[in-house]
């Protein structure tokens, strides 16, 4: 049995959700949904969504999966004085949430994504008071799966009325040499003009390290300034995400804000943290947790973000909608940079009931809220306004992302404004200006032209690549061409060679070309670090794919493709309800991708890995071509021990071509400066014999099992299809079960799943302390029973 991997991580990095001092609790237990006629208790966050079954006939965009439709949470709240201010933070309910105190609409969000809070003091009354949240999720609202329900968590703050306001502190700071300045603002609100004594610490490691009191009279809302000196400070970075917190005192209530000290600098020629070039090395995550759907959990994103890390990732684009608080928490805490995006829409649609209905009234509310609330993370690097936005091709609709970029350096000024940008034209007109760090979606061939006509502007790739694969899935021969590593048939899947994109996109080795050719390049964001329900391109043929291109020259071109391959987009949908982008699939497992990046981002860090895999009953004596990513600069590879020849890397990836599969062993030895450096192995496999679990995370709440299939030597069996059944007894229940199958419809729930290509996964919740037993079984194979 394997390792229990990240159990440090976990105990380390395990997130409090107790309440903030200022009496703010968690307020996730026990509300009733109500929809379609049906009632039930749960605890939040939930999404019900994800609670429903595949359904063919459902759009694969979304995921398949019923988000749509309206619904409702309620809640007692009993009270028993007056004197204190009540208020309710939501930060997420998908979508148009409207509040409802003892029948009176107190307030709401219409941006599922969006945090907010509402004063339910002056509807409250001594006694019971009913708490209720409406929801109505429209369809055509969405371009992948965004869920529905109250997925984040909610929170009840209850304060005197005389507190810091909601989100009402602003951390700057200043560092330099030994010593760093940091400045607090502080609004506080109130409900008459008094002089009030105001307190804040700054801790590091559990020990104040500075100190401020002062007594000021506060009637017209203008913020308190505290500034203080701090001698050899520790500076956050990615490898060293060391923070602070502010704890600001008034009366018998305490206000905290973590925060870090870091100088964050984008220059033309690159990105800069503390004084160092700092290369980003980033992914897009869309906001679902595979079979969590969308709620929100700390375990699962610990998890997540764990593998990231292992394989070099640094950075984070929350593409395409604000995240969920707590992500921002661990990304602070585990050392990620992060693009901190609004939208995916202005006023330009790219769904009928998109974001687009909203932005008129709701676009500075909803940044405002999301700069408000995430300004004091030392992680968020920059305020990105929007993704692809129809309005970068249009000169007349320029002020509205210079609108923005306005609010954002009005709400911040010490952060600069990006945007993730399609339009190849739109970079060289008046639009680049109107933020202040360009970012390129899929255009690294315009880099070197960028940095010659914008000599003083920062650049770097939003988003990069958009490679699908299908992990452990290959298809011979191996073709070169992009669109020849599928076909629109059964299984829909996407072979791993790693060479295959949409039209519009590209292999990860393309983009790394132009980087190497531009080191002005600040870094890329691929598109994504995992699989996410919803978008199965190349299978998403929704019409909504036409977003993709900006102008009807590209659409055209791409109906043209499409009709090459005897597809033409329709109503008709095919299986696939979740992504082939990432680069870890659905379930978290690694695919091919995972080594080639790894390579490049650690190159310090001796790896290599083989692919594709070595069990090919009928492939014998066929050429079977033999891809090897390395932080070596040489390979040697053997078939059964005998030599394919001794390569030097050229390019990313070592190649050989000419290899005819024999079942056996195939092995690397890779090299740097001519001495050993890496080896990979992979054997032909036998028949599924046994199955074998190994707890992969084990966090505070949630645990994570891997079950492989394997021969009776013990070598993953690459094709094994096995139904595998976990059970659960004791101080867990089972929570989700995936394999990373795109196109499986077999539901989340399900204890029974078939493995796909030898893995499968299971999520446990814990209930209570004690132990748990798990047992894995499949027919005919060996089951395994693993106590935790
Ligand atoms: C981009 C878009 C992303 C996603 C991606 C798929 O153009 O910004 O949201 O759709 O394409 O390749």
């Amino acid at each position: 049995m394997r390792q229990t991997l990240f159990l440090l991580f976990a105990l380390v990095f395990s997130l409090s959700t107790a309440a903030q001092p200022g009496g703010r609790q968690n307020w996730n237990g026990g509300w009733t949904f109500s929809k379609d006629g049906a009632s039930r208790v749960l605890d939040l966050p939930h999404d019900w969504g994800v609670e429903q079954p595949f359904v063919q006939e459902n759009p694969g965009e979304t995921g398949k999966l019923a988000w749509w439709g309206q619904a409702s949470y309620s809640k007692n709240l009993p009270i028993e004085n007056l004197d204190k201010d009540w208020r309710l933070e939501v930060d997420g309910a998908f979508s148009n949430a409207k509040v409802y105190v003892n029948g009176a609409e107190a307030g709401g969000w219409p941006y599922g994504y969006a945090s907010w809070a509402v004063e339910l003091t002056p509807w409250l009354k001594k006694g019971d008071n009913l708490i209720e949240i409406k929801l109505d999720n429209k369809p055509e609202s969405s371009r992948w799966y965004p869920g529905g329900g109250i997925y984040r968590n909610v929170w009840l703050t209850c304060s005197e009325k005389t507190a810091v306001a909601h989100w009402g502190t602003y951390v700057t700071t200043r560092a330099d040499g030994s010593r760093a300045t940091v400045t607090l603002q502080t609004r506080i609100r109130t409900d008459r003009p008094q002089q009030i004594t105001l307190t804040t610490d700054i801790l590091h490691k559990g020990e104040v390290v500075a100190s401020d009191t002062r007594t000021v009279q506060i009637y017209d809302g203008k913020p308190v300034e505290q500034t203080f000196t701090i001698e050899q400070p520790c500076r956050w970075s990615p490898e060293t995400p060391a923070l602070y917190v502010a704890r600001t005192t008034i009366g018998p209530e305490s206000y905290e804000t973590p925060f870090g000290i870091r100088e964050a600098e984008w220059r033309a020629d690159g990105f800069f943290l503390n004084g160092a070039r700092t290369f980003l090395k980033g992914v897009c995550l869309h906001h679902d947790a595979g079979a969590l759907g969308a709620v929100w959990n700390d375990d699962a994103w610990i998890r997540r973000l764990t593998m990231l890390k292992r394989m070099g990732c640094n950075a984070i684009r929350t593409s395409h909608n604000p995240p969920a608080p707590e992500l921002l928490d661990l990304c602070d805490r585990l050392g990620f940079l992060v693009l901190d995006e609004l939208t995916d829409t202005w006023t330009w649609p790219k769904k009928d009931n998109g974001y687009a209905t909203l932005f008129e009234e709701w676009a500075e509310k909803d940044l405002v809220a999301l700069i408000h609330r995430d300004r004091n993370h030392p992680s968020v690097i920059a305020w990105s306004i929007g993704n692809e936005c129809g309005e970068q091709g249009d000169s007349t609709r320029w002020w509205i992302p210079q609108m923005l970029t306005d609010i954002c350096h009005r709400e911040d000024p010490t952060r600069p404004t990006t945007a993730g940008n399609d339009n190849p034209g739109a970079a060289f007109t008046g639009y680049a200006a109107t933020q202040d760090v360009y970012g390129f979606n899929y255009k690294p061939h315009l880099y070197a032209q960028f940095r010659d006509t914008h000599p003083g502007v920062p650049l770097y790739g939003s988003e990069t690549a958009s490679c699908i694969s299908t992990r452990g899935y290959y298809r011979f021969p191996v073709e070169q061409e992009k669109n020849k590593g599928w076909d629109l048939n059964p299984p829909f899947q996407v072979s791993s060679y790693d060479l295959y994109a949409p039209a519009w996109a590209s292999k990860p080795d393309y983009e790394w070309q132009y980087e190497d050719q531009v080191p002005e390049c600040a870094g890329e964001f691929v598109w994504t670090g995992y699989d996410y329900l919803g978008e199965p391109t190349p299978f998403n043929l929704d019409p909504s794919v036409f977003t993709n291109f900006h102008t009807e020259e590209e659409k055209e071109a791409y109906r043209r493709l499409l009709a090459s391959w005897g597809q033409v987009i329709s109503d008709v949908p095919l299986p696939s309800r979740s992504s082939y982008f990432g680069i870890m699939d659905l379930a978290g497992f690694p695919k091919d991708r995972f080594w080639l990046y790894q390579a490049r981002w650690r190159p310090n860090l001796p790896m290599a890995h083989i692919l594709p895999h070595w069990t090919w009953p009928g492939r014998e004596g066929q050429v079977t071509p033999v891809h090897v990513y390395t932080s070596g600069d040489e390979a040697e590879l053997f078939v059964n021990g005998v030599s394919q020849g001794r390569k030097a890397r050229e390019g990313y990836r070592i190649v050989w071509d000419e290899v005819v599969y024999r079942p056996g062993t195939v092995e690397v030895i890779a090299y740097k400066d001519g001495q050993e450096w890496a080896r990979d192995r992979m054997l032909t496999a036998g028949r599924p014999a046994r199955l074998d679990a190994a707890v992969d995370y084990a966090g505070e709440d949630l645990v994570y099992v891997t079950v492989d299939v394997l021969d009776r030597k013990g070598t993953l069996v690459p094709d094994a299809a096995d139904a595998v059944t976990f059970s659960v007894k004791g101080a867990a229940c089972l929570l989700a079960t995936d394999a990373g199958d795109p196109t499986s419809h077999v539901p989340f729930w399900s204890p029974t799943l078939p493995a796909f290509h030898g893995k499968a996964s299971a999520i446990l919740r814990r209930t209570g302390p004690g132990p748990v037993t798990l047992t894995v079984t499949s027919k005919g194979l060996k089951g395994e029973t693993l106590v935790l």
